[in-house]
């Protein structure tokens, strides 16, 4: 009876242990990557990055275009939906933090957030959520640099010089930019009264060309102007504001964050324009090592792994 019992329970076990290897030979790893702007090539490019990772590890990628809070939170619905196990975020709103955390908890997804780091309901980071990040005042700090190095050599005078901070301060990863933007400038000899705050309703060129045009009707006494906001795309907002008032590259510096297509396009055009330069950030990391590391996540499991992959990706990049 007990010699039966045994070969019974074995031959379960091997039942058991033949169909998770099948589960898990039909059902490869899926990470889903959500991106708050889609049309912005600097989520392209993670998306592309992504997807090599997804390639050389041999997990299927999900990339998910989420503009609003509450696509966010039928992107993870849908993920879970589809038996994803993990996923990537830049989500559109960080304050949404606490119900992204819920809802991928409520659905055991792991998670991980890229770009922006998830506030809690007093603003301040999530830090139980892996993140990997730029350092956003050595960014700053690095454009505001290049436009005083840039006036200086045209031989202005500063403190004839019209700065536009295209600013939006609710998101810290354009705060910390711009703030080190600014004080970079002022630390150049910019007064800081001709910083001029040129807050965007939305992070977008439209809505940076929106606010940059209000900051030249409000200031027309400045000779020379200079630009810098969060990303490329803000920058060329002011510089396309610029332009519609007739000032010239001559005449305008504006330094962008990002070095994708969005930059490259500027500087292929024939003649030069107002978007001077940008600070090359790789999307590399941000792409690749984060779905990288959430696959792994995924595959290993486990509560130990979470820690190790925390302190991982809480690495900045800087450039
Ligand atoms: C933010 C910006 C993007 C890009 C990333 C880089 O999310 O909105 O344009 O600069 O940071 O991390």
């Amino acid at each position: 009876m007990k010699r039966i019992s045994l070969i019974v329970s074995s031959l379960l076990s091997i039942g058991i242990l033949f169909n998770s290897v099948l589960a898990a030979a039909v059902e490869p790893i899926k990470i889903g990557f959500v991106v708050k702007q889609p049309e912005e090539p600097w989520f392209q490019d993670e998306w592309k990055f992504a997807e090599i990772a997804s390639k050389e590890k041999g997990f299927t990628l999900v990339k998910i275009a989420a503009q609003s809070g509450e696509k966010v939170m039928s992107a993870i619905d849908n993920l879970a939906a589809q038996k994803a196990q993990g996923f990537v975020i830049c989500t559109p709103d960080v304050k949404l933090g606490p119900s992204i955390v819920a809802k991928a908890k409520a659905h055991g997804l792991k998670m991980m957030t890229v770009d922006d780091r998830l506030v809690d309901g007093s603003g301040k980071p999530i830090t139980s959520v892996p993140y990997m990040g730029i350092s956003a005042s050595n960014i700053g700090k690095q454009a505001g640099d290049s436009i005083a190095a840039e006036a200086i050599r045209r031989g202005w005078d500063l403190k004839e010089v019209g700065a536009i901070d295209v600013s939006f301060d609710q998101l810290a990863t354009s705060h910390d930019r711009t703030a080190a933007a600014a004080e970079a400038l002022v630390a150049a000899g910019v007064p800081r009264a001709n910083i001029i705050n040129a807050p965007q309703a939305k992070p977008d060129t439209e809505n940076a060309f929106n606010a940059a045009n209000i900051a030249l009707t409000k200031n027309s006494q400045f000779k020379h102007w200079v630009a810098f906001g969060l990303n490329d795309e803000a920058v060329l907002g002011a510089v396309r504001a610029t332009e519609g008032r007739g000032i010239k590259a001559d005449n305008m510096i504006g330094v962008g964050v990002g070095g994708s297509d969005s930059a490259l396009n500027e500087f292929r055009k024939p003649a030069p324009t107002g978007f001077f330069g940008t600070v090359i950030i790789s999307p590399k990391r941000h792409g690749q090592e984060t779905s990288e590391l959430v696959y792994e996540w995924v595959k290993t499991g486990g509560a130990a792994s979470i820690d190790a992959y925390q302190r991982l990706a809480r690495y900045p990049q800087r450039r």
